[in-house]
């Protein structure tokens, strides 16, 4: 018997937002709390108790049939369907039409950290009818989203992605329930933005996509600032996750981490396996993968320190993404916005914001 509900996931995107650190894990790959990001969203996924799921990949497509197997590990049914060219949003959902044999299809931008249950989404959509039903967030900034008015009865009206002057603060949350046959409209053989062009299409046939807004935890986990909020708010129970029974407290070390007693880890930061935090060391929403080295006296805040990488003696991070195995010198400074490249080694005191010498 065909299932009801399937789901896609939309993994194909390049993460460029978070180089360099997607130069060697596409983003729903990289570590949040002691598991790759998409592991929490196939969870609730499962919760939701909907089991049969397909990964649309492009980018870097192989690491997550390695990573997931057959998804049975999840109590899932996991299939890969791969573009060889990067078909967009839109191109990409119809691109795994073949796959879908549900006659309601739930799909889910792959980098989103969310609270909302998602049974109450799909029960909007059969309730109100539409064709398609899109979650809807309220955030503070909707310019770097897609902006999504409604009219009294929740119908959708427009559909204006990344738009400098936004009519609401009403925002698209990157999770949507389509009717299968509806996918199989959208255009073969190009890309196809689905914000772009299949959404502001079917409204101007007069189609019905419908909302289901609410005001449950929600994160778009494409920037390094985002990233390293969402990281922490994992560890601090602030945003949920069915993988992290309870919250970890201020951080969450992982197996075979070394800590120095005397260091100092709060904001909800995160020590990778394997990974070395030495004396004095003060941590603040910081995330360190596996394997990295956080020297005596160092100072990081707010910023990601990628697989194998080093911050030397009384170093201090803000703000700042380190690609792998890179090394950053003795009381060397790193601010606002900073990446390092991969490998890259940066000399004892080589890099300063201040004039001290
Ligand atoms: N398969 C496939 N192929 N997936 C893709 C492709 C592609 O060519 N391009 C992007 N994706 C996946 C990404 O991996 C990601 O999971 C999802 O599609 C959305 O792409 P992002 O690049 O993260 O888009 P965004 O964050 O700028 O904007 C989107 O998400 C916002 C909410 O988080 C839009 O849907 C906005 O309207 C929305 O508000
Ligand atoms: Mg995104």
């Amino acid at each position: 018997m065909a299932p009801s509900v399937q789901a896609l996931v939309l993994v194909g995107g390049k993460g460029t937002r978070l180089r360099p650190l997607t130069l060697s894990a596409p983003k729903p790959m990289l570590p949040t709390a002691g598991q790759p990001f998409l592991t929490h969203l196939l969870a609730r996924i499962r919760e939701a108790g909907i089991t049969d799921v397909v990964l649309g990949t492009s980018f870097k497509a192989e690491v997550f049939e390695e990573y997931y197997g057959d998804g049975s590990s999840l109590g899932l049914n996991l299939t890969y369907v791969t573009e060889d060219q990067p078909l967009g949003t839109g191109g990409g959902i119809r691109n795994v039409y073949d796959s879908l044999t549900a006659d309601t299809i739930l799909v889910f931008n792959g980098d989103v950290l969310g609270g909302t249950d998602i049974r109450d989404v799909v029960t909007t959509h059969s309730e109100s009818g539409a064709e398609v039903t899109l979650h809807l967030v309220k955030v503070s900034d909707p310019r770097a989203f897609g902006c999504v008015p409604t009219d009294a009865s929740g119908r959708v009206t427009a559909f204006l992605e990344k738009t400098q002057d936004p009519p609401t603060n009403q925002i698209n949350a990157g999770t949507y329930v389509f009717d299968r046959r509806v996918i199989g409209e959208i255009p073969v053989g190009r890309p196809v933005s689905v914000e772009r062009e299949v959404f502001p299409s079917l409204l101007a046939q007069g189609r019905h996509i419908h909302a289901h807004v609410d005001n449950a935890y929600w994160r778009d986990m494409g920037t390094p600032e985002d990233f390293v909020r969402g990281s922490a708010d994992l560890v601090r129970g602030i945003a949920p996750s069915p993988i992290i029974a309870q919250r970890c407290g201020e951080a969450l070390v992982l197996d075979d981490a070394d800590v120095a007693a005397n260091a100092v880890l709060i904001g909800g930061t995160v020590v990778g396996r394997g990974a070395t935090v030495g004396s004095g060391a003060r941590l603040d929403g910081a995330v360190v993968f596996d394997g990295a080295m956080v020297e005596a006296g160092a100072v990081v805040e707010r910023s990601i320190v990628g697989f194998g990488a080093r911050v030397g003696a009384g170093a201090l991070v803000r703000d700042t993404v380190i690609g792998d195995r890179a090394s950053i010198g003795a009381r060397c400074e790193l601010l606002r916005g900073a990446r390092v490249w991969p490998e890259i080694q940066i000399p004892d005191g080589g890099v300063r914001f201040s004039t001290d010498v």
